[in-house]
């Protein structure tokens, strides 16, 4: 596949182009990353050309570097992307060469845009980058699916999950199967449980209707959580190749046990956010802040987890996934905690159950620590250890180009024709099998909707849920 000579963003105007899209497209420009010819089409269905060149200029506001040859780039086509005849007037005016057509719309019109790219001829040699959601269930998936798939093949297909453009993800590959001294260790017989969570202290904001119809579960589990458990516990890929990581990602979400009557009212939770305090100031509780059309709601904000691999290498560790909005801090962060030493013959820190931890942090503060212990120094007549954190990540020296934001690389990489990074259909299929399974079982046990107060850590019977197994959240604060 060849660099593309046009970008065909659809929903140019929209909130993902101008908060993500352009700074990233602006910063490759800079960087020289962008094929060289490249131009960059955006079309919507109002303004005109002056207007979008002002808002990409706004969108990339304070970033230096050679504005007006960007601007250069940029062309403005008003009109609907669903409409053949209107995308037949665009193609005529795009250069020779391969397309790259970027659906920053609304799903609701993804299928009709894909028949009216064919129906243009701009689907042929195109290749098409979509972003979730990708349905709100496998059979709204699989529609989805048929409408991107009667025009543009698999191999052409991008789609987005951004966490897997975020730097600390990609370390954790390296880290796991470029060093010999992980891997022999990455199973149950070493490791005792994984935590991933994943939380923000924003709440639903301006997209309350969108958020409401959907909930945690189906926004942040069935995409990002999964995607982030199926890295951290795949076997290794026989090559890094697009196919050979997404088989091996796709062998674990087969592995994931579906949720038995018996375990899910023990093993899942879900909560709304009440009113609360963040940031010493007082919050309006879920349903109730503006935008929240009636305000009368039963869509859980606050989802905790607690799922089992079934295979021989995770045989009874259990993964504990949460995510929730408006807890008390953004942040989000994979923990693997190893197991104690068989026997321990030092005097312990603390509560004494501070053992290796390994810690992959995705945001803020991108980075990779290990907890070793070690010797607290001195004279004394015992050795005591105390509890020593390794950072192995963010070394100066091996860090020249910084750290890169998740859409520059997934943007990159659709451009390279690199689709490693982009989930393949059969992984959102099996996601959303497992996510169904999970919706069905609440929906017939009855599973009840906690609350939480906003700015706090999520209910007290998220704490439950690991506390079975006789673990506790990593506290984020904590090194
Ligand atoms: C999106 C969800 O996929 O991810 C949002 O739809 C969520 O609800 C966002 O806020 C979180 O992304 P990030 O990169 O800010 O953690």
């Amino acid at each position: 596949m060849s660099a593309p000579t046009s970008l065909i963003l659809a929903g140019a105007e929209g909130n993902l182009a101008i908060s993500k899209l352009y700074p990233a497209l602006y910063r490759l420009h800079i960087a020289g990353l962008m094929p060289a010819g490249l131009r960059i089409f955006g079309m919507g269905r109002s303004g005109d050309g002056d207007a979008f060149v002002r808002r990409v200029r706004q969108a990339v506001a304070g970033a230096g570097g050679d504005w007006k040859a960007f601007a250069g780039r940029l062309q403005y086509a008003r009109g609907d992307a669903t409409d053949a005849d209107f995308l037949r007037r665009v193609r005529q005016q795009l250069p020779d060469g391969e397309q790259m057509v970027y659906l920053a719309t609304p799903p609701s019109i993804f299928a009709a845009t894909t028949a009216a790219l064919g129906e243009a001829g701009l689907a042929a040699d195109a290749r098409i980058v979509v972003e979730k959601p990708l349905g709100d269930s496998r059979a709204r998936f699989d529609q989805l699916n048929s409408a991107l798939l009667r025009h543009f093949a698999e191999r052409r297909i991008y789609r987005i999950d951004h966490y897997l453009g975020k730097e600390a993800v990609q370390n954790l590959l390296a880290l796991r199967f470029g060093n010999s001294l992980f891997e022999p260790l990455w199973n149950h017989h070493y490791i005792d449980h994984v935590q991933i969570t994943a939380a923000e202290s924003d709440g639903a904001g301006g997209r309350w209707s969108f958020y409401n119809s959907v909930g945690a579960l189906r926004d942040m589990v069935q995409n990002h959580l999964l995607q982030l458990l199926c890295l951290v516990s795949m076997e290794a890929p026989a090559r890094d190749s697009p196919d050979e990581v997404r088989d091996e990602k796709l062998k674990v979400m087969r592995c994931v046990r579906m949720p038995s009557r018996e375990h899910l009212g023990d093993w899942s939770l879900r909560a709304q956010y009440g009113d609360g305090q963040l940031d010493g100031q007082k919050v309006p509780g879920y349903g109730r802040e503006q935008d929240a059309g009636d305000g009368a709601s039963d869509t859980e904000t606050f989802v905790a987890l607690r799922v089992a691999i079934d295979n021989s290498r995770w045989r009874g560790v259990p993964f504990y996934l949460r995510t929730g909005k408006r807890l008390a801090r953004r942040y989000c962060e994979i923990v693997v905690q190893f197991k104690a030493v068989a026997h321990q013959i030092f005097r312990l820190p603390g509560d004494g159950t501070q053992n290796n931890m390994l810690r992959i942090r995705l945001q803020p503060d991108e980075g990779i620590s290990l907890r070793l212990l070690n010797r607290v120094p001195g004279l004394d007549s015992q050795t005591r250890l105390h509890s020593l954190c390794l950072n192995l990540s963010r070394q100066a020296d091996a860090e020249p180009a910084g750290t890169a934001d998740a859409y520059d690389r997934l943007l990159l990489d659709a451009m390279r024709g690199n689709q490693t990074l982009f989930v393949r259909a059969d992984e959102v299929r099996a996601a959303w099998d497992w996510i169904d399974a999970i919706r069905a079982g609440w929906q017939e046990a009855g599973q009840p909707l906690h609350s939480y107060a906003a700015g706090s850590w999520g209910p007290p019977r998220a704490d439950a849920i690991i506390a079975a197994a006789g673990h506790a959240w990593h506290d984020s604060e904590a090194e």
